[in-house]
């Protein structure tokens, strides 16, 4: 598809990106050399923004293609929208975090540069959801905004153009939303019919930061260590397979028109179907009727639930995402 027909979201900061990305988390299922595969041939179909992150191990193995995809002329640099994030481990090294990464993705600079997880609590890959670190700490507004400072000074060293936050909540917006110098663009959070995140998602809007929604399909091939027996299955039920059969296409097309017509950039996976995933952002949308009854399947069926980010003393992971309004443990909230 020709990339320049992919409708286009404007950011903040008046620059336009495409409203669908490519996610590059290989699920423990998929190695480095299958997910770069996938985004070489996701590129040359038309895919401009894509979705990587140091942690997933795959760094360089991407930017072997993305380099071989420019050398070849399928694009230039500037057309292509390259995100990345800070791994738990290195929010005291941000610089080197995101310098590491664009040697290893071959971009000279970083479009926007994620602060993955808003904790230091590192975890190693693929550790299994009962581990803990005992050095975890609760969220810390100071931890926080010292590693934002450092993202800050990283877009006006012209290593990172834009900023973004994940994995964040309404409560810890609120503790830092008004001590940005230089205003996030994006958040990234959890994102697919059973998992709206309504409040979040209406905050994000008002203050004009862009929700990017992770797992749009409701991750069918998340690592096992993250399924539990309560997780809904998004693309299994009746309503979406309903209005999939009335368009003639999987639930997952429906997933992705749903988020792209709620406002948010969905970064789907896929190894098989980036193709179809990129065309239907320009065939027929879906209908109100359509989006109220997607907008009725929320819920709060959360996928990433962050066990292995608990700090001593934490009750369960509950605590991770504030629900009741208030931030667990937190040494400095006001
Ligand atoms: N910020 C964070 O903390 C965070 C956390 C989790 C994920 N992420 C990002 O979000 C991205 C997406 O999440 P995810 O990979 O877990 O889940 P996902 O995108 O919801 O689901 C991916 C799965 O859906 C299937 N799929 C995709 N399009 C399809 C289609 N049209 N028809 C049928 N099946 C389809 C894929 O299979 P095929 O390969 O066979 O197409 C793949 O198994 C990640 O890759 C990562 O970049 C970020």
């Amino acid at each position: 598809m020709d990339a320049t027909k992919v409708p286009q979201i404007t950011l903040n900061t008046g620059d336009k990106v495409p409203c669908v990305g490519l996610g590059t988390f290989g699920s423990d299922r998929f190695d480095a050399d299958e997910v770069s595969n996938a985004v070489a041939g996701a590129i040359r179909a038309g895919y401009r923004m894509i979705d990587c992150a140091a942690c997933y191990g795959n760094e360089k193995e991407i930017g072997k293609v993305i380099a071989d995809a420019l050398k070849e002329g399928v694009c230039e640099r500037k057309d292509m929208y390259i995100m990345t994030k800070v791994w738990n481990d290195m929010h005291r090294h941000c610089e080197e975090s995101a310098r590491q990464s664009i040697a290893d993705l071959r971009c000279e600079y970083i479009d926007l540069f994620f602060i993955h997880w808003p904790f230091p609590n590192y975890h190693a890959p693929h550790c299994d959801v009962t581990s803990r670190n005992p050095d975890s700490k609760p969220f810390s507004v100071e931890e926080f905004m010292d590693t934002y400072r450092q993202c800050e000074a990283l877009v006006k060293k012209g290593i990172i153009r834009h900023i973004g936050i994940s994995n964040m909540t309404v409560p810890k917006l609120e503790q830092v939303i008004d001590k940005f110098e230089i205003k996030p663009v994006a958040c990234e959070i959890e994102l697919h019919p059973c998992m709206q995140q309504q409040e979040l998602f209406d905050y994000l809007v008002a203050h004009d930061i862009q929700p990017v929604g992770y797992m749009p399909m409701g991750s069918p091939m998340r690592p096992e260590r993250d399924m539990e027996p309560d997780d809904i299955a998004d693309l299994q039920l009746p309503e979406m397979k309903k209005i999939a059969e009335a368009h003639g296409v999987h639930p997952a097309i429906i997933a992705l028109k749903w988020a792209i017509q709620r406002g948010q950039i969905p970064i789907p996976f896929s190894i098989h179907n980036y193709v179809a995933n990129l065309e239907c952002t320009v065939t027929e949308p879906l209908t109100d009727e359509e989006m109220e009854i997607i907008a009725g399947l929320e819920k709060n069926n959360r996928l990433v639930k962050g066990q292995v980010f608990l700090w001593p003393g934490a009750k369960d992971w509950h605590d991770l995402w504030d629900e009741d309004g208030t931030i667990a443990d937190c040494p400095d909230a006001i």
